[in-house]
């Protein structure tokens, strides 16, 4: 018997989460500032998952002794036996209670563990700052992601991991000098390699560095474990994975994703390196901008009068070919873009298509204008104020309120003439798209001032370049996923095609800069190294072309530009931002160009790249039977995101300056659609059950061949909430073979921040996975006794750990999985077999009543809460008595009636609102003595109704402390209620529940009568 593995048995959840919340708001040099992709993973969250799949539990009877001992010395002794100190008192526990100081807990504190300061402020109900959060020995914060010491040990434990693994009689003593040895080989093998002169000239002495480097590379890791993300995405597991040392590999079956891929965790880990060049080769190299560069002092390159040091090869020769591409297109056709009369280069242009008035005796070109404000905030309020004279419109800009309605409604899309009046509907407005007969308008010019933004009206030349027509724009002619209408609004409008996301000015700039890229790159030797500068001025190129289409939106608030597919879709615009490429705000190529240096600055530290392939996984023949030691992955949430639909946008400027770079990855005229991972049915004739079969066969496939190529734990992240989505997931799991045997669930989202989509979760859950033999038959009442069981203690842990709502009961699958998983099939007493959805459906009902027993109060308090569960608020017959004696509660109908909790009509029924409930009294649920949910009731109205006085006198009467009832019915509230008012103010109050609690802390002194809710 092997030891289980750290994931199998415990985890930092609430340490991972905190950090992976802080890591949505990281910019600078994070993996998602490299190139837009979908869905992408935190990497504190990855980070801790590879490692905790990788080490075993240190108090498994059966753990090696070498790893207990490398705990011991790594994380025991010296400055870890400080840092890694479990906690005194757990700090995110009511309780006072002191986290054992074992093996197990050091692990967990390795991994993450809260500062002192933020321990004492999770004690005191404070709040502590992001950045702050975590303590700075923490594996897996953001800060650490180059910190050489935090990064051996972690490697070392790694190493020690899977070396006893494989030889249990090894030392510990043993297997550190083994580690010690073939790790200082490796920066020996750099230092060597990147001091000698002029490596970028090709000879035997370079090419036997290279060798010895990638030598001592490959001895290390050949001892490491390997670890495989079959999807690979924007490649955030394969970077950590990579990171920890380990043979990182990742596949993804998207062209796109595979280029992000390689630019993220290949090639800055192999090329991002110092280079010494003597000064005639730095001569011969760069020009004058090479020159200029070399002395700005910020960037570490120093000359010593015969050679020039630069830290970084890949960062300093991407800049100058991007710099150099620009100035030459610049050169071609910045007039396009002129300066004003002071030599000021405009930021960008603020422009409207125009439709004609469908009146035939007025026929006015209107700008489709929704709203007039350019710049729409606290301290500034500036708008077009519209003049028209006949049927010509024009506009001043103005400072100040504007009183103006739109010349077109927001959600019908009609336009009402400001010249005669008349009504242009929508669909007339359609069909003057498709037929191509609209304008476009150039209604400001936004420049920048030491104040902010300036605006104002074009001049006389930039009006009549506004209008110049040209005739050999090119356009992309690839078409856009029509039949995908959630993601894909302007077809309807005749904009199919990717060609048309863009104005005949950026067309015409996209154009010269991919000509005069073209032009630079098929200048470079083709080597691995110049295959890595070439990938990276494309995808400088592809950010380029998201800010300059025609699609985006001028944000009145932050008064700068949204670009497009922010939500994973093309809306259709009316009016749009066009920025300047040739300034130097944020939507210039230059300003493109910083965000790729940041991300070499992040990431070119590690010398351990990973390996990706672009294909679609499930192919048996790519890895050697238990061959990878641990797969780690996030596979498609069912239907949530149509991946190779949106990035065809990417995919139509990549074909054209990546495909004699990568002609297979490129060789198909769109990016593949039919073999992709995902439930979509316009893929598959428009039929959702075709869709979910594809999906599942396509997930058991992969799962399958990874099961058969693993010789360890396969850790799978998910992030769908719908029952329907984790049954797929879950036969896929179990028709390959293998069972759940860890399951957590943990915060990745910001609280609060705007869900694009309500399917996903504020938290993903992460199940463990091991191969497992099925035993025979099981009794379905024996198998739910088990998942009420297991499920009721998974619902008080996490509840206890805050876990909420459907992210809650979402997180109990996983448990309920290992309860049947291990069986072939489940069996009703009648002998009839049972789906997993029904299962899980089961799991869910008993999660949520494990809530419900949570639920204190009265009888007429569980009744609401168990008939919303089982019924919801809609209308049910009146004797349909089955429904309400299931939530097994014992009041008289009549009273509920009465009570008005039960709102009668005619033979039907429903579930009252807060309002029908507490709305014609506003004493009732004020008391103590009330029922509970008419207290919580009081309190949504409360909130809805802006009341703050009343919100914060109940919450300081009622509930101050955070485990007071009040707060656990909010919550099985938020899980039940559908959308509608009583869901917002549930929400709204939960989002806030802290400040609440903490407000009538800090400010309640008691007055006399205070307590008093009565007049
Ligand atoms: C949830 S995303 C992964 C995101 C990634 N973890 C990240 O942090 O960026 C899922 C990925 O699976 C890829 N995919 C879908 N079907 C696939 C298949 N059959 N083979 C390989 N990859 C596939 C999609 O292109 C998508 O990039
Ligand atoms: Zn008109």
């Amino acid at each position: 018997m092997k030891a289980k593995k750290l994931i199998e048995v415990a985890l930092p959840i609430k340490e991972i989460s905190a950090e992976s919340v802080r890591d949505k708001s990281i910019r600078h040099g994070h993996i998602s500032t490299l190139h837009l992709w979908w869905a992408r993973r935190p990497l504190p969250v990855c980070r801790a998952i590879v490692f905790a799949s990788l080490v075993p539990d240190p108090l498994d009877d059966n753990c090696p002794e070498a790893f207990k001992y490398a705990i011991e010395m790594l994380l025991n002794t010296g400055l870890g036996k400080l840092h890694y100190k479990p906690y005194k008192d757990i700090p995110y526990t009511s309780v006072v209670d002191e986290m054992e100081d074992n093996w197990r807990n050091r692990l967990m504190m390795f991994i993450g563990k809260f500062s002192e300061k933020c321990q004492a402020n999770m004690l005191a109900g404070k709040a502590t700052s992001p950045k702050e959060q975590l303590d700075d020995w923490s594996l897996i914060k953001w800060e650490n992601k180059n910190n050489p010491q935090i990064l051996r040990i972690a490697r070392e434990l790694i190493f020690v991991a899977y070396q006893s693994d494989k030889r249990p009689d090894a030392t510990w003593e043993q297997l550190h000098a083994e580690f010690d040895k073939l790790y200082d080989a490796i920066p020996k093998a750099e230092t060597a390699l990147y001091e000698l002169k002029d490596r970028h000239i090709e000879s035997d002495k370079v090419k036997k560095l290279e060798a010895d480097l990638q030598a001592a590379i490959d001895a290390f890791q050949n001892e490491m474990p390997s670890v495989f993300d079959p999807f690979a995405g924007g490649g955030a597991i394969p970077l950590e994975a990579a990171r920890l040392g380990c043979r990182s590999y990742g596949n993804d079956i998207n062209p796109v994703a595979h280029i992000i891929e390689r630019g993220s965790a290949e090639f800055p880990q192999k090329y991002g390196k110092p280079i010494v060049y003597s000064k005639e080769e730095f001569a011969k190299l760069y020009d004058k901008t090479g020159e200029e560069m070399a002395k700005e002092t910020d960037r570490g390159i120093t000359f010593d009068g015969k050679y020039y040091h630069i830290p970084n090869r890949l960062a300093f020769d991407v800049e100058f070919y991007a710099k150099k591409i620009l100035a030459e297109t610049e050169k071609e056709i910045g007039d396009l873009y002129p300066a004003d009369e002071n030599g000021n280069k405009p930021v960008a242009y603020y422009w409207a298509r125009t439709a004609k008035c469908s009146n035939p005796s007025c026929g006015a070109e209107v700008p489709l204008l929704k709203q007039f404000y350019l710049a729409n905030n606290k301290s500034k309020k500036v708008y077009l104020k519209p003049v028209v004279n006949g049927d010509k419109i024009d506009f001043e800009i103005i400072n100040g309120q504007c009183d103006y309605n739109g010349f077109m409604k927001s959600r019908e899309c009609s336009i009402t003439c400001p010249c005669c009046g008349s009504v242009t509907s929508a669909s007339e407005l359609k069909k003057q798209f498709k037929d191509g007969v609209t304008g476009e308008k150039l209604l400001a010019v936004i420049s920048e001032s030491p104040q902010g933004r300036v605006y104002r009206l074009p001049n006389e030349r930039e009006k009549l370049l506004s209008k110049r027509r040209f005739n050999d724009v090119q356009r992309p002619s690839e078409m856009m996923e029509v039949g995908n209408q959630r993601n894909f609004n302007t077809p309807g409008w005749g904009i199919d095609r990717y060609g048309q996301l863009f104005s005949d000015r950026q067309i015409l700039m996209l154009n010269h800069l991919v000509k005069h890229y073209k032009k630079q790159v098929g200048q470079f030797s083709v080597n691995g190294y110049s295959k890595a500068l070439i990938t990276y001025l494309a995808i400088w190129i592809d950010r380029i072309a998201i800010v300059n289409t025609s699609f985006g939106v001028w944000h009145t608030g932050g008064e700068k530009l949204e670009r497009i597919m922010g939500r994973q879709a093309i809306p259709m615009t009316f009016d749009y931002p066009e920025s300047n490429p040739f300034c130097t705000s944020s939507g210039s190529a230059l300003n493109q160009l910083e965000w790729l240096g940041r991300y070499f600055d992040a990431e070119s530290n590690n010398s351990f790249s990973a390996n990706f392939a672009n294909a679609s996984s499930g192919d048996k023949k790519q890895f050697d039977e238990k061959s990878l030691t641990s797969v780690v992955t996030d596979p498609p949430y069912y239907d949530a995101i149509a991946y190779a639909d949106i990035s065809d946008f990417f995919y139509v400027w990549l074909k054209q300056t990546l495909a004699e770079t990568y002609p297979l990855t490129f060789s198909t005229p769109q990016t593949p659609k039919n073999e992709e991972c995902t439930a979509l049915k316009h893929h598959h004739n428009n039929n959702i059950n075709e869709a979910r079969r594809h999906f599942e066969d396509k997930l058991t496939e992969i799962f399958d061949a990874i099961e058969s190529q693993t010789s360890d734990i396969v850790s799978i992240m998910y992030a769908h909430q719908s029952t329907e989505a984790w049954t797929t997931l879950c036969n896929s799991i179990l028709g390959a073979r293998m069972n759940i045997t860890g399951s957590w669930p943990m915060d990745t989202e910001m609280q609060g921040a705007l869900k694009s989509d309500m399917s996903y979760l504020e938290s993903s859950v992460t199940v463990a996975c091991r191969p497992s033999e099925r035993k025979g038959y099981a009794d379905y009442d024996e198998v739910k006794r088990n998942i009420r069981n297991l499920v009721k203690a998974e619902v008080e842990k996490l509840y206890g750990l805050g876990f909420r709502g459907a992210d809650l009961l979402t997180a109990c699958f996983g448990q309920a999985v290992s309860a049947f998983g291990q069986y072939k099939r489940v069996e009703t007493a009648e002998g009839d077999p049972v789906s997993v959805g029904q299962l899980l459906e089961f799991a869910r009902e008993s999660a949520a009543q494990a809530l419900l027993e949570g639920v204190p109060g009265e009888p007429q308090t569980k009744f609401y809460c168990g008939w919303l569960q089982m019924n919801g608020m809609s209308e049910c017959d009146f004797d349909d008595v089955n429904k309400y004696t299931r939530v097994g509660v014992n009041v008289e109908i009549r009273s509920l009636q009465s009570d008005k909790l039960l709102i009668t009509d005619g033979n039907k029924q429903h579930l009252a609102t807060a309002e029908e409930h507490v709305g014609a009294n506003r004493h009732w649920g004020t008391l103590p003595t009330d029922y509970l949910i008419s207290q919580v009731h009081r309190m949504m109205l409360a909130y809805l109704g802006g009341d703050e006085a009343l919100m914060n006198k109940m919450v300081r009467e009622l509930c101050p402390q955070s485990d007071a009832p009040q707060w656990r019915l909010l919550d099985f509230l938020q899980g039940h209620l559908p959308e509608g008012k009583d869901l917002t103010a549930a929400k709204g109050i939960l989002a806030n529940a802290e400040m609440y609690r903490q407000r009538c802390k800090e400010a309640y002194v008691p007055k006399e009568g205070e307590l008093d809710f009565g007049e």
